[in-house]
């Protein structure tokens, strides 16, 4: 094996960086936002009738090509079919990992400040107060633009580490922590005066929302976001997995860890913002755990500290989501171009820093950048709509197309029960790899194309 490449140490430690990789922004930040803009207990529905349907089976499937392949996604192809073209699945996926990061590491930045505001209790008083704070904090341009290179550099600096000592043991002890918390917090929301209204919303879905197209394809970008599929991040990391490891078990528990983390930041969200007066969830938008949890932690005995540890292990579960981010596009520079670790580090780095700019000032800096016009969208949120519901479903598309029709289910399944391992259901999987996931993708963005032209 080639020095620069590592391995997992246990398997833990790939459990808990695949679940550290997933468990992150997406599941606390992002899907509450999505239940509110998607209208409540029907997206939940129809994200969790993705995860199990589309989404559990690509995570098999890219774990799968990462171990067999050893190398990072782009490589990867290039290594189960020689002279074919499928390694634009993989380029695909590194410049996905690169847009995403771009304007993951600005509200990652944002966490950040947040440990700040609420130890020192900056962020306090009327509802209005804390919104009014929060926008003219994003607005700031020095500051975002600073914490968004603070991240990336924190970032670089745990991948310069390697495999095993920078990226596993940075997982371990966080993500017992933050479930803890939240459930804590959970507990808490759960007894606010009108948290009964928020579950409601939570858990009682409106049937006619069911069957509109942009909530399925909004609920299948974020189970592909909160889940690090579509863009070979699971491919990466298998490719550090040892061939004694069992791929179905691991893969359960990073999909059941991810989606628990995520449905517990509904049970906080729903019911401690349902408990202020004319709370809209739809209009939380970007800022809605920013805006609603300050005044949760102002309901607790010793909130700032509540308030501080949350954004403290927001911000650890935020760094093990960019780390993976990060190691695709790295991985691939050394893999497929021969680059040190290093220099693949430091230029991929800049490369984001760059790019991620524009979303940094797009939270009311810049005006033309917060709202484009013609678009009634800024540019944050449109970086987070063209990978997350696009690029992402598109690379789980062709990552199940290449395993159910062009490597063979029957290799595929070599190499999940690889020295006698245990795989649940192979025949159910080879159905869902091979027509359910592409025919489900397929039919989402078509409709939702339609729909945006008409
Ligand atoms: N899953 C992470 C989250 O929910 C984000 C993330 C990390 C990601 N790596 C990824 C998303 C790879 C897509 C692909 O916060």
């Amino acid at each position: 094996m080639v020095t620069e490449r590592g391995a997992w140490g246990s398997r833990a430690g790939f459990i808990l960086a695949a679940a550290g990789s997933a468990v992150g922004l997406g599941n606390i930040w992002g899907f509450p936002t999505q239940v509110g803009q998607g209208g409540g207990a029907a997206f939940v529905v129809v994200y969790l009738a993705c995860v199990a349907l589309i989404c559990a089976p690509i995570m098999i499937a890219e774990i799968a090509i990462g171990r067999r392949a050893q190398k990072d996604p782009v490589t990867a192809f290039r290594v189960i079919r020689p002279g074919s073209a499928w390694w634009l699945t993989g380029l695909l996926g590194v410049m996905a990992g690169v847009g995403i990061l771009s304007f993951y590491s600005v509200i990652a930045g944002w966490t950040i400040a947040y440990v700040w505001f609420t130890a020192t209790g900056a962020v306090s008083g009327s509802q209005e107060a804390i919104g009014g704070f929060f926008g003219s904090f994003v607005g700031n341009a020095p500051l975002t633009i600073g914490l968004t290179v603070l991240v990336l550099g924190v970032t670089a600096g745990i991948i310069l580490g390697g495999v095993r000592g920078g990226i596993e043991r940075a997982t371990t002890v966080l993500m017992p922590a933050l479930l803890i918390l939240l459930i804590v917090l959970a507990i808490r929301a759960a007894t606010l005066p009108g948290a009964d209204a928020g579950l409601a919303y939570y858990l009682r879905p409106d049937l006619s929302r069911l069957w509109d197209i942009r909530v399925f394809n909004a609920a299948l970008g974020q189970a592909f976001f909160s889940l690090s599929l579509g863009m070979g991040a699971m491919i990466t990391y298998g490719s550090y997995l040892s061939r004694r490891e069992v791929i179905g078990v691991a893969a359960m528990w990073v999909v059941a860890l991810d989606t628990s983390v995520a449905l517990l930041a509904g049970f906080i969200i729903f019911p401690a913002g349902f408990s202020i007066a004319g709370f809209d969830p739809a209009t939380g938008g970007v800022g809605l755990i920013f805006t609603v949890l300050p005044r949760l932690f102002a309901t607790l005995p010793g909130g700032e500290l509540f308030g501080a540890a949350f954004f403290i292990l927001l911000t650890m579960a935020a760094l093990t989501s960019t780390i993976s981010l990060l190691e695709v596009p790295v991985a691939h520079l050394i893999d497929g171009h021969g680059w040190s670790r290093r220099s693949a580090v430091l230029a991929i780095t800049a490369l984001t820093a760059v790019l991620a700019i524009p979303s940094a000032l797009a939270n009311g800096a810049v005006a033309g950048l917060s709202s484009i016009p013609g678009l009634g969208m800024g540019f944050l949120d449109l970086m987070a709509t063209v990978w997350n519901n696009f690029a992402l479903p598109v690379g789980g598309l062709l990552i199940a197309l290449f395993v159910g029709h062009v490597w063979r289910l029957d290799q595929a399944l070599e190499e999940l029960r690889a020295e006698g391992a245990w795989f649940p259901a192979p025949r159910l999987w080879g159905v869902l790899i091979r027509y359910v996931c592409p025919a489900a993708i397929l039919l989402i963005i078509f409709f939702t194309i339609r729909d945006l032209a008409g």
